[in-house]
């Protein structure tokens, strides 16, 4: 899986990885700095980083990882999907904007926003994307919501995060939730 697309709300683009993006991949991957109370602590390390880059650029069919670009093109996040379930052509997904000081200025919904739209148009078999976050975490809830999933309910205890197994609040849309989206919005 590999395209790129863009929101209309606050103009970010995705891209994939390239290999000038490595060091700060690596940043991210070890460090704690940028990370938020609701992110795993599980830490993957310059190692895996540059493995998974050199096996398949953060991109194969199981899951793939996306870098979300403001206005300027400037790498201010990353957004990932991966296969749901086994059984399903299902995608789930999952959004960060890496420096909390970037937060709260409608980044993540663009982000989250472009990552639907990008795994519709551009991969016939998905027919439907979902989420699962930390139902704490309003800022992740609203982004589902205003990415035009809707909440489903509680999946106990599925997400580690903080030393322990949490609740995860599921979202989800279809592909005809969104395209009857679309048509509302023109
Ligand atoms: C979750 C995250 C991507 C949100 O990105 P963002 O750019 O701050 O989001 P937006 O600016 O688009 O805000 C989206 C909504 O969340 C609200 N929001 C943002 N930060 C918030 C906070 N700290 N607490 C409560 N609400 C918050 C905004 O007010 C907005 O809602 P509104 O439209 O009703 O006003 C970002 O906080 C982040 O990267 N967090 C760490 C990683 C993470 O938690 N990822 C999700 C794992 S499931």
């Amino acid at each position: 899986m590999n395209a790129s697309t863009s929101s209309s709300v606050r103009k970010v683009s995705l891209r994939p990885v390239h290999e000038a993006d490595l060091p700060l991949l690596i940043q991210l991957a070890g460090g704690t700095e940028w990370r938020s109370e609701f992110e795993s602590g599980r830490m993957s390390g310059e190692q895996s980083v540059k493995k998974r880059f050199a096996e398949d650029g953060f991109c194969s069919d199981a899951s793939e990882r996306l870098l979300v670009c403001d206005e300027s093109g400037a790498v201010i996040g990353s957004v990932s999907h991966f296969l749901a379930h086994c059984y399903s052509t299902a995608r789930e997904i999952g959004w960060s904007i890496h420096d909390p000081a970037l937060r709260g200025r409608g980044y993540g919904t663009a982000a989250a926003r472009a990552l639907v739209d990008y795994l519709f148009e551009n991969f016939e078999s998905v027919h439907r994307i979902c989420c699962n976050t930390d139902p704490a975490n309003t800022a992740s809830r609203r982004i589902a919501e205003k990415a035009g999933l809707q909440y489903e309910g509680l999946l106990r205890g599925v997400i580690f995060v903080r030393g322990a197994y949490i609740d995860g609040a599921v979202y989800g849309i279809l592909r005809p939730d969104w395209q009857a989206q679309r048509a509302q919005a023109v």
